[in-house]
């Protein structure tokens, strides 16, 4: 079934498994996590998060896997081929349509991030971080945020490194590399959570993320919940079903969607152990936004010995835990502009690059010339919301999860028993029959409720 695929193919199985867990570690968890955790109340959150990403993200990965594999082509092609194959209308496309407006959106605010990363990359290794209290380092963010010339071109620099290796072609550079530094960042974060455990108030944050108070269960703490599940998996916006496109028939969608959930909550538990203490120690609130992480952090490598050598070594990795998830961001577009009669991809990767680094000062200008604008203040709770936060909450919240909701539909009920069956690789069994009620019912149920939920609150 591999005939008529215009794209290459993953080089191995390790290679695949990288890539993907590439995609889904990222600021997803480093950066958004933690922030997200924080102004949903710790524990309360963390359990509904839990809760979504075996309950609902699990299963339409595995979903997103399987139309790509089955399709062989990018988001919006593989859902008309593979609904057409199965005697449905093409109109499914759409689906996929919808994935690429959601990547654009992401990928514009993902990139300002992805430069911010880099800003502090090298101020710590310019030892301008050193010696830096709670205040200071508050202030210093602050600061950033206030100058949109600089914020812009490294924004533009984030964007051009994904531009160039998704230009290059996945394959090779981005496999080899992954395989290298994601355990690198691993180890890192180890490090950083063993200065948090001794300097910081580890008691507490234990508490804050691992004590749910249901009390404090509200409509919003179940979207945000459910919106970084997403977010956090590279799932709804096709991502996911593109690396599929790639993958080969020998390997286990099943496993290798274990290793991805595995490793990506992993990671993502803990960067909140490694942060929270800090937070607490510092005297600063866990709600504290999107700046979280890049407040807290430095505070603690100003102070813990060999500062300089970790921060930096840290910002490092996370800019490649980045890097790895952006291109996967901007990989469905690409490759579906690619399936078009004499298109390039370099000329392609490089003009979606610079659209979509253009919607993205929005977002830089957002903190600066246009703070005034708060494109969510028709919803009181989100009132206070600055561009990038917006864009950031409706992709995840709203977008993705009806992503999401499509290729969970689309692999329950499109797709026939036989080929489910055979893209899981198993026989029927109770693995096929569990898949079947989580993509049917239960995934498609859970993000109609807490949509609904959302919208009422
Ligand atoms: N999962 C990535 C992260 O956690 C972000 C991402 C979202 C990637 C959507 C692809 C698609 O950083």
């Amino acid at each position: 079934m591999q005939t008529g695929s215009v794209h290459e193919h993953w080089s191995s199985r390790g290679g695949f498994i990288m890539a993907a867990v590439g995609s889904a570690v990222g600021l997803g968890n480093i950066w958004r996590f933690p922030y997200v955790a924080g102004e949903s109340g710790g524990g309360a959150f963390m359990l509904v998060y839990l809760g979504a990403i075996l309950l609902v993200g699990a299963p339409i990965l595995i979903a997103e896997l399987m139309i790509g594999r089955r399709g062989q082509m990018s988001p919006i092609n593989s859902y008309r081929k593979v609904a057409e194959d199965h005697g449905y209308s093409p109109g499914w496309k759409w689906a996929g349509a919808l994935g690429m407006l959601t990547a654009v959106i992401i990928l514009s605010f993902y990139s300002v991030i992805g430069g911010w990363a880099l800003t502090f990359l090298f101020e710590t290794l310019s030892g301008s971080l050193s010696g830096m209290d709670a205040a200071a380092s508050s202030e210093h963010f602050d600061d950033m945020l206030s100058k949109p010339v600089s914020m812009a071109i490294w924004h533009f620099v984030f964007m051009a490194v994904t531009v160039w290796v998704v230009a290059r072609g996945i394959k090779g550079g981005i496999e080899k590399a992954a395989t290298l530094l994601m355990p690198a960042l691993f180890v890192l974060l180890l490090v950083i959570v063993g200065y948090a455990v001794f300097a910081g108030d580890f008691g507490r944050a234990m508490a804050f993320l691992f004590m749910p108070d249901f009390s404090k269960i509200t409509g919003e703490v179940l979207v945000n919940a459910l919106g970084q599940a997403f977010f956090t998996l590279s799932l709804g916006m096709g991502a996911m079903l593109t690396y599929g496109a790639y993958l080969s028939r020998d390997i286990s969608i099943p496993r290798a969607a274990g290793i991805i959930v595995g490793a990506d909550s992993l990671v993502a538990i803990l960067a909140g152990v490694a942060i929270f203490p800090i937070v607490f120690a510092s005297g600063l609130e866990p709600s504290a936004g999107p700046g979280l992480v890049f407040i807290t952090l430095p505070i603690a490598f100003a102070s813990m010995p060999g500062g300089v050598i970790v921060g930096s070594l840290f910002f490092a990795l996370l800019l490649f835990a980045a890097i790895t998830s952006s291109i996967s961001i901007l990989e469905p577009l690409v490759s579906w502009l690619e399936e078009h009669k004499g298109v390039q991809r370099a000329k392609v990767a490089v003009i979606s690059g610079a659209g979509i680094w253009a919607v993205g000062l929005l977002s830089v200008l957002g903190y600066n010339e246009l703070s005034h604008v708060h494109p969510l203040a028709f919803v009181e709770s989100l009132a206070d919301k600055d561009i990038l936060d917006s864009f950031d909450y409706v992709s995840a919240n709203l977008f993705l999860p009806l992503g999401g909701m499509a290729a969970a539909l689309f692999a329950g009920w499109i797709m026939s028993r036989d080929t489910v069956l055979e893209e899981l690789g198993v026989e029927e069994g109770w693995l096929f029959h569990i898949w079947r009620i989580l993509a049917r019912f239960v995934a498609p149920a859970a993000v109609a409720w807490v949509l609904y939920e959302s919208i009422g609150g």
